[in-house]
């Protein structure tokens, strides 16, 4: 029996690398799936792929709030109820001074990194609770317990994002809703490149290099590695864990 059976999980930024991995390995432990972004394309492909009999999606824009009930509604309607909610959409920003940053940029990444993760709560809160409890994972990243050079908004969202999940974890423990952060360093995924090309422009190759030789195990983790943290988080073996911050990360934060 999947270690998943029985469950329904919400995956938002499904359409991305570690949304998409863990909609696959979830699929394989017996989950049903309810697949959310705001691009449609990979959304049908990994639908298609996982088998329409485990996996459906919806198009959201996890900064709305009538999006995100409309995710929450839909998941309860098609497949009885939500019992996970990987709420892990995101965006990189700028690499850029907090001098020279965009103001307009800094609003949009705390918006779908923090507003989008806190809707997320608000709406899916209470359908786990109408199943008795559950288990709520927020990607965060290690830019969510330290600093990064040119990335200010996306470490003041991470940051933030473990506040919300320390928050959510204590007002739903009443409820038996579990809520953690994963924390990953450089993942191998669409949003690493974006910081590749912001860091070295032109020259992915040795941005890559100078990123991974920060980590002691030198190297990127894979989008698998964290689909395999979330599927821990996300079931009944985790069942004492809640609040808690998850580094998946090489060592790097132990530096
Ligand atoms: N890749 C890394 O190195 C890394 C490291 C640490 C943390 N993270 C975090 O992991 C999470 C997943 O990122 P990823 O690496 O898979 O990147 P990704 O770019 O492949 O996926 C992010 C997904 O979020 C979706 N998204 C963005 N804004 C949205 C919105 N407003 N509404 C709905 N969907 C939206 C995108 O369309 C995309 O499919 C993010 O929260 C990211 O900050 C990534």
């Amino acid at each position: 029996m999947g270690r998943l059976e029985g469950k329904v999980a919400i995956i938002t930024g499904a359409a991305g690398g570690i949304g998409l991995a863990t909609a696959r390995l979830f699929a394989t432990e017996g989950a049903k799936l309810l697949l959310v972004d705001r691009v449609e394309a990979p959304l049908r492909e990994a639908v298609r792929e996982i088998g329409p009999g485990s996996a459906s999606h919806i198009v959201a824009d996890v900064t709305r709030p009538e999006d995100v009930q409309r995710y929450v509604a839909a998941a309860e309607e098609r497949h009885g109820g939500v019992d996970v909610l990987i709420n892990n959409a995101g965006v990189l920003g700028l690499v850029q001074p907090i001098t020279d940053y965009p103001v307009d940029v800094f609003d949009k990444v705390l918006a779908v990194n923090v507003r989008g993760v806190w809707l997320g709560l608000k709406y899916a809160m209470p359908a786990i609770a109408r199943r008795g409890g559950g288990s709520i994972v927020v990607t965060a990243s290690t830019a969510g317990v330290r600093g990064s050079l040119g990335l200010s908004a996306y470490v003041a969202s991470k940051h933030a994002v473990v506040g919300l999940m320390r928050t959510a974890a204590l007002e739903g423990a009443a409820q038996r809703i579990r809520v953690n952060s994963v924390n990953p360093s450089p993942i191998e995924t669409a949003m690493v490149h974006e910081l590749e090309a912001g860091l070295v422009p032109g020259d992915r190759a040795q941005a890559k290099a100078a990123l991974a030789a920060r980590s002691p195990l030198k190297r990127y983790g894979t989008p698998e590695e964290v689909a395999r943290l979330m599927l821990f988080l996300a079931g009944d073996e985790s069942s004492f864990c809640s609040g808690g911050i998850y580094m998946i990360d090489g060592a790097r934060t132990a530096m």
